[in-house]
């Protein structure tokens, strides 16, 4: 069964974009997943295709209208799509691999992405969206969101990634960053490739790489370290 993607947007042509080069675009031309992106004005009321208009209350820009978006979402969705309809907007639940691996578990996704000010809040509730963000920053559209979703889902599915990023997946989802990576030559710019990795003793690398993983998640991430603490019983720090 194919892991399917669409995405509600006014520019369909950023799609695939970047999704369609590299591992998302192979696994894309296997069948793995399918992607299809809905032009919301083919929605737009009367002639000029109108699908926004002013915010009540005054106010900057202009606000996607809860009939257009509904229209598109009914047009996309048939009765029975058990896929989950999610809005990217910064307002939302902030993205993590949790999340991802949820969505990739699924039977795909229905991303709505919504430009200028936002999308009438009427919509979003009587939809039940699920309200997804990338992170506490604005970007122009939620279009550049839902192909950064698309790729955490796509890399996760049965036979796209190949074994060494699987663990990397697998190190991430311990809640911990990962350790520092190095190559040949073993000696660049008077820099030296810490000694344990050419040492051949693998439970030594192992060990090192795992201190690593918690002195980079503890000087740089004191949030996801907290939560690796209590997820292992332990005490907050
Ligand atoms: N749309 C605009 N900014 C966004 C963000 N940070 N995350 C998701 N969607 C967005």
């Amino acid at each position: 069964m194919t892991w399917r993607a669409t995405c509600l947007t006014l520019f369909p042509a950023m799609f695939p974009g970047p999704l369609g080069e590299s591992l998302a675009g192979r696994a894309l031309r296997d069948g793995a997943w399918s992607l299809e992106a809905r032009d919301i004005r083919a929605h737009g009321i009367g002639r000029h295709r109108n699908v926004d208009d002013t915010p009540f209350g005054g106010g900057a820009g202009m606000v996607m209208r809860p009939d257009v978006v509904d229209a598109a979402i009914a047009d996309a969705m048939p009765e029975g799509d058990a896929r989950p309809l999610l809005y990217l907007t910064p307002r939302g639940q902030v993205l993590d691999q949790a999340l991802v691996r949820e969505l990739a578990e699924g039977p795909g996704v229905v991303l709505l992405c919504g430009r200028y000010e936002g999308v009438d809040q009427r919509v979003i509730e009587h939809r039940a969206m699920r309200e997804v963000s990338l992170g506490d920053f604005v970007l122009s559209g939620g279009e550049m969101a839902a192909l950064a979703l698309l790729d955490t889902c796509v890399r996760l599915l049965p036979g796209v990634m190949g074994a060494a990023e699987s663990a990397v997946e697998e190190s991430h989802s311990a809640g911990l960053l990962e350790y520092p990576h190095y190559t040949r030559p073993a000696e660049w710019q008077g820099r030296a490739v810490p000694p344990v990795l050419l040492s051949g003793h693998h439970a030594e690398v192992a060990r090192w790489r795992r201190a690593e993983m918690e002195a980079a998640t503890q000087a740089r991430r004191p949030d996801l370290w907290t939560r690796h603490q209590v997820a292992r019983g332990g005490a907050a720090a």
